[in-house]
């Protein structure tokens, strides 16, 4: 039966409670970078467990700042994943270091730590990776390399959360995390980041480069009632993130556990339907040490072509989408930094098959249903 209802791959999850506050923060005319920015990195730091919370403009400012005051520079190289968007090796260039690819573990997509030490040189000063999908990294493995090695763990948590590892909040384990707030992300803000850390040293400078390096920033000044006073003590950056951001912000924290319930009941459904099709492999799932963000459900499809598999859900009104196209295979890596087609066959191999499904917790179960019954229709229209 055809399916008549749009199913969107993803969609914020936005009510009246984001529209009233974000038109409290208009109506007060204050607007730009104030209290509600203080309260929403207060309200972050505590739902993670982290000592630190300070808001950006975006993930990729979050990132580039994270390198910046780890003290990473030109002529480094940062250990990455080329399975990602590409804004986590474009951070790395902003500082003029090089993204070292390391290979992905078929199973999570996630970089394969038993091949990152391969991979260190002397030049190598971080390793920055990325919990794909939501799924978290293997961070026992990435603290011991990095902590022999005297390297710096930045992780790009992006998708990740509130995801877990071993108890602990993704984003108060690594020496710096940093999460999107981007229009499709668990916790949305329009556009907008934060960076987590426990480490005061870090947390310090980064609350004054954030906003040009200016050592009080307007919010604090009119508080103090010095409105054009300040100095400049260290090197700054247009990173802040606005009153407007972080008053959605705080909804959508209050929101984020109700949202990841629906998510997980949503991917656990896919879970048990699709492990019915031997054609597909289906996420890895969460176990005792990990609990998975959801924030993309990923499956492999071994049969077939994945591009008119795609096609076929998009002519049933159900649209999926691809993550991700490995860096290393798009031109700019490849002229800049001299990677190849068959650098890592992981990453590659994945990507020929990789499909996400929509997730997102405006969907219904019955949806999540028409999904996983036109997946069966089309997959056994190939045997
Ligand atoms: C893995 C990953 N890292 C970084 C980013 C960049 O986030 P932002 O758009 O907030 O800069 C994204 C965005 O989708 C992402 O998926």
């Amino acid at each position: 039966m055809a399916n008549n209802r749009f199913i969107p791959f993803s969609r914020p999850w936005i009510d009246d409670t984001e529209i009233e506050a974000v038109s409290q923060v208009l109506a007060s005319k204050w607007i730009s970078t104030g209290n509600r920015v203080r309260e929403f990195e207060r309200a972050f730091a505590e739902y993670l467990g982290v000592k630190h919370a300070i808001a950006v403009s975006s993930c990729t400012a979050a990132l580039h700042l994270s390198l910046v005051v780890a003290g990473i520079g030109s002529d480094d190289e940062v250990i990455t994943t080329p399975y990602t968007f590409t804004a986590t090796a474009e951070a790395i260039r902003y500082v003029g270091a090089k993204p070292v690819f390391v290979d992905i573990h078929p199973d999570t997509l996630n970089i394969d730590t038993s091949k990152i030490e391969q991979a260190i040189t002397p030049r190598t000063k971080a390793i920055l990776p990325v919990h794909i999908a939501g799924i978290p990294c293997d961070m026992n493995a990435l603290q011991d390399i990095s902590q022999r090695h005297n390297l710096t763990l930045i992780d790009d948590a992006a998708h990740a959360i509130p995801a877990e590892y071993r108890g602990q909040h993704i984003g108060s384990i690594g020496d710096l995390s940093a999460f999107s707030f981007y229009a499709n992300k668990n916790l949305t803000t329009g556009e907008g980041g934060m960076i987590t850390t426990n480490n005061d040293a870090f947390a310090e400078p980064l609350r004054t480069m954030r906003l040009h390096g200016i050592d009080k920033d307007a919010w604090a000044r009119q508080s103090q009632r010095n409105i054009w006073h300040y100095d400049i003590t260290t090197e700054g950056y247009k990173y802040n993130m606005t009153d407007i951001q972080a008053a959605m912000g705080l909804c959508q924290l209050m929101k984020l556990n109700k949202q990841h319930e629906r998510r997980r009941n949503f991917a656990q459904i896919y879970q048990t339907e699709l492990a019915k099709f031997p054609q597909i492999s289906t996420p890895v799932a969460p176990d005792n040490a990990r609990e998975h963000a959801w924030h993309l459900y990923i499956i492999q499809l071994h049969t077939g072509n994945r591009d008119e598999f795609v096609e076929a859900l998009r002519e049933a009104n159900i649209e999926c989408s691809v993550h991700y196209i490995p860096l290393h295979l798009f031109n700019f890596y490849q002229e800049r930094y001299g990677y190849g087609v068959g650098d890592f066959r992981c990453a590659e191999a994945a990507f020929e098959r990789v499909v996400s499904l929509p997730l997102h917790p405006g969907l219904t179960e019955d949806e999540i249903h028409i999904v996983i019954n036109t997946i069966g229709n089309f997959l056994s229209q190939m045997d």
